[in-house]
């Protein structure tokens, strides 16, 4: 994955902020779905929420037993906790079975990296900064912020990018989601330059994606054209070093009859 900002060294990518609600877990599914259905990489999402993780059930998949802790702990259980989404994403949703013990925060990173089968694996991550919200952030590469356009949110971004420098782990962008163009919100320009980030996205404010919550999916696989879809694909187009072009009529009639 040549020229993107995931590449051999940069392989879990962590999506976190301080905030609860503004699209951690719709950034998740949408950037793995893009992932796989667009650009054929092999993509495990995890569910790093440990208490109220909700993936599986965004996903349409709620039935998973086995623990963080033991996924940690278990040489083989890693593999077998994978449960396929029809769209192709892999994905380890949060467990409903009771952590026992405490969670060893230091061990996941090592686990994931030994999953040489994948090309990408996004983390979902609890809001907050406290053991939930470390436990993702430390078995993480590199970081992706969302935030949404309104200063109570941007206002708590200071909480996550100050963990992630005492954790030691880059923040490569933030993403900016929910957006409704109103002068009101906050601006890219003045994200920008008040934390020295740069904004890799911005994802309208889109009733597509409420709905393709409701049906299981991903926006990108339930609305594929719809705003929020382009821009995730955009986004992940980015992040893997890809081009994205949306396909006129001529060109997927010419990969229909395999004359690409
Ligand atoms: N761009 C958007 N436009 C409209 N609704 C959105 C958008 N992004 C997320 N949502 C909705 O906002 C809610 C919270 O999103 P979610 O991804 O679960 O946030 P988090 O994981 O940060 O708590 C969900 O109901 C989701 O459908
Ligand atoms: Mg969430």
């Amino acid at each position: 994955m040549n020229g993107g900002l995931v590449n051999g060294n940069t392989k879990v990518l962590g999506i976190v902020s301080a905030k609860g609600g503004v699209g951690k877990t719709t950034t998740v599914s949408n950037i793995g779905a893009a992932a796989v259905t667009l650009f054929k990489k092999n993509t495990l999402i995890l569910d790093a929420n440990i208490n109220t993780g909700n993936i599986g059930l965004a996903l349409g998949l709620t039935y998973h037993p086995v623990s963080i802790n033991k996924i940690i702990k278990d040489p083989v259980t890693i593999m077998s906790s994978v449960h396929k989404h029809k769209c192709g994403l892999h994905v380890i949703p949060s467990s409903l079975v009771k952590e026992k013990g405490k969670i060893d925060t230091n061990g996941l990173n090592k686990k994931l990296k030994k999953l040489k089968s994948y090309d990408l694996i996004l983390l979902d991550s609890s809001p907050g900064v406290e053991d939930d919200a470390k436990l993702a952030i430390k078995a993480s590469d590199a970081l992706l912020l969302v935030l949404t356009p309104d200063f109570p949110t941007v206002a708590t971004a200071m909480k996550t990018i100050n963990l992630a420098k005492k954790l030691k782990k880059p923040i490569l962008g933030v993403i900016l989601n929910k957006v409704r163009g109103k002068k009101y919100e906050v601006s890219t320009k003045e994200l920008e330059a008040s934390f020295g980030l740069p904004v890799l996205a911005s994802i309208p404010y889109d009733e597509n994606i409420e709905e393709a919550v409701a049906r299981r999916l991903p926006v990108v696989i339930h609305s594929p054209k719809s705003s929020s879809s382009i821009s995730f694909k955009k986004l992940s187009a980015n992040l893997l070093g890809k081009k994205y072009i949306k396909k006129s009529l001529r060109m997927k009639l010419a990969e229909f009859f395999g004359m690409e």
